[in-house]
């Protein structure tokens, strides 16, 4: 698919009035994206897990307005009028317009909460976006209703992709893929997609319980760590072994093989974070207990034979990835060993998820 697929073409009358609700999921990369082209195309493929408890559910109201001259709308952010995040969703607007072009003859009011507390360290963009891309897709199928259950995902993940890359990976569920890699069949730049090939129970409601090691805000955005990936001496060689990682868990998948599962994910946040210490300027995003919470982990593991492991995102935070049928015995040691790390001792458990989901309105 091409990007001109995914303009509008309008063939019905648009509805005067209406309101869509989605609760979207966010996602753990397990092969990290970090470096983008122009228009949000990833510099490399990228697989994660979509999440299932942290989540954002989006109110979209819309009412058409007499002049299409700008765009308008207001964002209520856990029932309180939100200045912060407009810049962010007008942004998102411009690059989008193109397709879906009524969103000009529109007033919105965009109502949004998330399961997970705002100052958790936890990115809330990629359920953030991707739940207000599906909002607005819900008002093209309102317009279009032939559009098929395939399309609208697609469109979903293309539209959440220009809010925050990394959305367009929290449509659907369980494996999902970004990035065009020559052994993944149907793998896009321009949008997401279900990992297509076969999975081992292995990885089956896998388990990540998210560490909140620091809640404050992140002194580098992920927008500044993206860009800081152009002339950076080693990003060819990252891209690279981002590919051949994806190509590594292709046999890991299928055959259940957690060991290098374990090999690859560390391997991919450690990288991720050696990118941004290598960088210019450089930056450190882990903190003290982030590292006491890995070095924690791999002791651990030494001793028992478990295949617990960390994978981390842009943030000193540690998702603590273990599969189903160790869970119990993961599960004691994150209580009695890690969690002593937490800030003011609050972690999230999770696990792997299925995607998005329209609320009833
Ligand atoms: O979607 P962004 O631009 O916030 O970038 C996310 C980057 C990482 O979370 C570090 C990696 C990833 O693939 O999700």
């Amino acid at each position: 698919m091409e990007a001109s697929s995914f303009i509008f073409s309008k063939n019905n009358k648009t509805p005067n009035t209406g309101q869509f609700t989605w609760s979207s999921p966010s996602n753990i990369a397990l092969v990290k994206y970090w470096g983008k082209k122009e228009n949000q195309i990833p510099e490399n493929p990228s697989i994660s897990f979509t999440l299932d408890a942290c989540k954002t559910t989006t109110t979209l109201r819309f009412t058409e307005k007499e002049h299409d001259d700008s765009f308008s709308f207001d964002m209520i952010f856990e029932g309180k009028k939100n200045q912060d995040f407009k810049p962010k969703i007008e942004t998102f607007f411009k690059r989008i317009e193109a397709y879906l072009p009524f969103l000009r003859n529109y007033h919105f009011t965009i109502e949004t909460e998330n399961t997970f507390p705002h100052s958790s360290g936890i990115a809330s963009s990629a359920s953030g976006m991707s739940a207000l891309a599906l909002c607005l897709m819900s008002i093209e199928k309102e317009i279009n209703p032939a559009i098929t259950p395939e399309y609208f995902n697609q469109k979903a993940s293309f539209l959440a992709r220009l809010g925050s890359g990394s959305a367009c990976r929290s449509i659907e569920g369980d494996l999902i893929v970004w990035g065009k890699h020559a052994n993944i069949e149907g793998s896009s730049n321009l949008y997401a997609v279900k990992y297509p090939y076969q999975v081992h129970d292995n990885f089956k409601k896998y388990h990540d319980t998210i560490l909140l090691v620091d809640k404050g805000e992140k002194q580098v955005s992920s927008t500044v760590g993206h860009n800081l990936m152009h002339n950076h001496p080693f990003a060819q060689q990252r891209f690279t072994q981002a590919e051949e990682n994806m190509t590594k868990l292709i046999d890991v998948l299928k055959t259940g093989d957690l060991k290098t599962f374990i090999e690859i994910i560390e391997s991919e946040a450690l990288t991720l974070h050696a990118m941004m210490m290598t960088s210019m300027p450089y930056f450190i995003l882990m903190k003290p207990n982030t590292l006491e919470i890995i070095n924690a982990i791999w002791a651990f593991r030494k001793k028992t034979g478990l295949h617990i492991s960390f994978t981390l995102d842009a943030g000193a935070n540690v998702h603590v990835l273990y599969p189903e049928k160790e869970a119990a015995d993961c599960i004691e040691f994150i209580k009695n060993e890690l969690v002593a790390y937490c800030q003011n001792g609050h972690y999230i458990c999770d696990r792997i998820g299925f995607g998005a989901k329209l609320r009833n309105n």
